[in-house]
């Protein structure tokens, strides 16, 4: 069922039930943090392994404080500047948090995330809500109250309906590897925003292999539509493929022709622009049925690089 009753929606969780979410960034799928049973049914649903750990929603900084035993001076200082936003903090759990949200690991990541529906949820149900993307493991994240219902709509219990995600690709993942802060997953905060605040450099991490992940989770192959997706020079990939159906997911440029179908992430060329539609027009193409999707690389500057380590991970297939 979709719709806008929080009430609902508060009354399921409650009851251990999962409800879908609004956030800035992704849909996700939500339970209650402290009920194991509904956190085991969140990677049933998803049919995701359980060494890819979920991240914990609080509706502010305070309320982190019931499930990580400290908050460092950097993370205070970047939560308070960019939450609610869309970024994940990684901290050190306090033992009352299920290793199964964590896979095990001694850090959780949290985040306040920027919907005022979902915060206002958060504020009602008074527990936190793990909340992995809304998608059946490894495809593309929802980015629409119509994107959960097509993939999970008959396995959940109700899709609170917020409208279309504003930021559209998922929360960048902060947190410190041997005394050092890192990005571990790239998303809708930019490398740079978190250097300015921080005053260093940072690291990002690179995205793992599909044996060897560098941060659990971070998988190669990711993201994907189930048609085969191409990346490259979209002129000479149709090319390559003339007389075949195909759908062209351009930056800026029209690439319509005879068999192609074209999406514009953004005629401005404005990056978030085109990260708010990303995902919608990975699920649009794949709505089309071609014999191919093709896409091109997002310039490598900004959201344009967490787009691009995105595009790599959805065309290895
Ligand atoms: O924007 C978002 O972050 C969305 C919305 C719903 O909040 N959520 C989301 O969750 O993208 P999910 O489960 O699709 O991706 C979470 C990723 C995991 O795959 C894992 O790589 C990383 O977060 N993660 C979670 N906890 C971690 C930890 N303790 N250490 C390292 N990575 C962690
Ligand atoms: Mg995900």
């Amino acid at each position: 069922m979709v719709g806008k009753d929080l009430e609902y929606a508060s009354s399921q969780l409650k009851n251990g039930n999962l409800v879908a979410i609004p956030t800035e960034t992704v849909y996700g799928l939500a339970a209650n943090a402290y009920d194991e049973s509904a956190i085991l049914k969140v990677f049933e649903v998803k049919n995701r392994p359980k060494f890819d750990p979920l991240i914990v929603h609080v509706p502010n900084l305070k309320k982190a404080q019931e499930v990580v035993k400290n908050i460092p001076e950097w993370a205070r200082l970047i939560a308070k500047e960019l939450w609610p936003g869309s970024l994940s903090i990684l901290l050190p759990k306090k033992d009352n948090l299920s290793p199964l949200i964590t896979s095990g690991l001694d850090t959780v990541a949290i985040r306040v995330p920027n919907h005022p529906l979902t915060l206002q949820l958060l504020r009602k149900v008074d527990f936190p809500l793990v909340a992995p993307s809304a998608n059946p493991f490894g495809h593309i994240s929802p980015t629409s109250a119509l994107h959960v219902e097509k993939n999970l709509g008959e396995k959940i219990s109700y899709i609170l309906d917020g409208g279309l995600c504003t930021v559209g690709i998922e929360s960048t993942i902060v947190g410190e590897e041997n005394g050092k802060i890192k990005i571990f997953r790239q998303g809708g905060i930019e490398t740079s925003k978190l250097e300015k605040l921080l005053g260093t450099k940072i690291e990002v991490l690179k995205s793992g292999n599909n044996k060897n992940p560098s941060a659990p989770g971070m998988l190669k192959s990711h993201y994907a539509p189930k048609i085969p997706l191409q990346v490259g020079n979209i002129t000479s990939l149709i090319e390559k493929n003339t007389g075949e159906k195909i759908v062209a997911i351009s930056f800026k440029d029209d690439y319509s022709g005879e068999n192609v179908k074209a999406i514009i992430l953004s005629k401005n060329k404005d990056l978030h622009e085109a990260a708010k539609n990303f995902f919608h027009a990975l699920h649009h193409a794949e709505s089309l049925c071609p014999k191919l999707i093709i896409a091109e690389w997002m310039p490598e500057e900004g959201l344009g690089k967490a787009l691009n380590d995105k595009l790599k991970r959805a065309s290895c297939n």
